[in-house]
């Protein structure tokens, strides 16, 4: 006969090992998270590299807007030296046109809800 309390702990300790990325994850949170990038546009790259973007985009997208809102400035030159008009509708969601998949899967996933939409238009596909 089986010891049926082992039976358990093994079983718990299967799963625990089985589900590791999982609660890897979800304990590391944020910064290593990545789901894929719905996006149509024949661009295979972002304003800044995909790392500065994942770590720095909400920065980004203040300066962006203090750039607009309190400079009047309407287009941002990157470090590439590729210019984009600065518009949180027209560029950011012209490439990630799906908000419902890109942003905001990630940022359910961090726990953060922007209040940007409040005022910004999605794009009909996104929402
Ligand atoms: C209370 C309403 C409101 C909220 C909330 C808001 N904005 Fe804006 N935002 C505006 C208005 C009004 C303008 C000026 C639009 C113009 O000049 O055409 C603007 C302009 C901008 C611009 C430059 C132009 C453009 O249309 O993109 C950016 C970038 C921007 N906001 C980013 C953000 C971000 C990021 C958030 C969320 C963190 C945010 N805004 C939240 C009202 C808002
Ligand atoms: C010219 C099209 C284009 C524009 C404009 C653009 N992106 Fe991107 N973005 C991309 C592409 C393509 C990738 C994925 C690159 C890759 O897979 O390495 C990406 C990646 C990202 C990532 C990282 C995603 C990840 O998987 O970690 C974030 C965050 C992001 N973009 C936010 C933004 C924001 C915010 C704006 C506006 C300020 C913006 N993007 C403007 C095309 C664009
Ligand atoms: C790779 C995951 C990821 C993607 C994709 C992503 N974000 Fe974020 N975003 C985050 C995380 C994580 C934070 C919170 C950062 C923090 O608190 O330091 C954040 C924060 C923000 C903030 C600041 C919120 C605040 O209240 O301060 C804005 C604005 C924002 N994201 C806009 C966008 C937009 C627009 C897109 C889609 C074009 C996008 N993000 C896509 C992960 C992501």
């Amino acid at each position: 006969m089986y010891d049926s309390g082992k039976v358990i702990l093994g079983v718990a300790v299967f799963l625990c090992l089985a589900s590791f990325p999982a609660w890897y994850n979800v304990i590391t949170s944020k910064a290593d998270y990545r789901p894929d990038p719905v996006i149509v546009v024949s661009d295979n790259q972002c304003i800044e590299s995909t790392q500065y973007m994942r770590e720095y985009h909400m920065q980004l997208l203040k300066e962006w807007r203090d750039d607009a809102v309190r400079n009047g400035k309407t287009i941002y030159t990157a470090s590439d030296n590729k210019t984009y008009e600065i518009n949180l509708t027209g560029t950011c969601l012209k490439c990630h046109s799906n908000k419902t998949e890109f942003c905001d899967t990630c940022h359910d996933f961090s726990g953060v809800s922007p209040n940007c939409w409040d005022c910004h238009n999605i794009p009909k596909s996104g929402k």
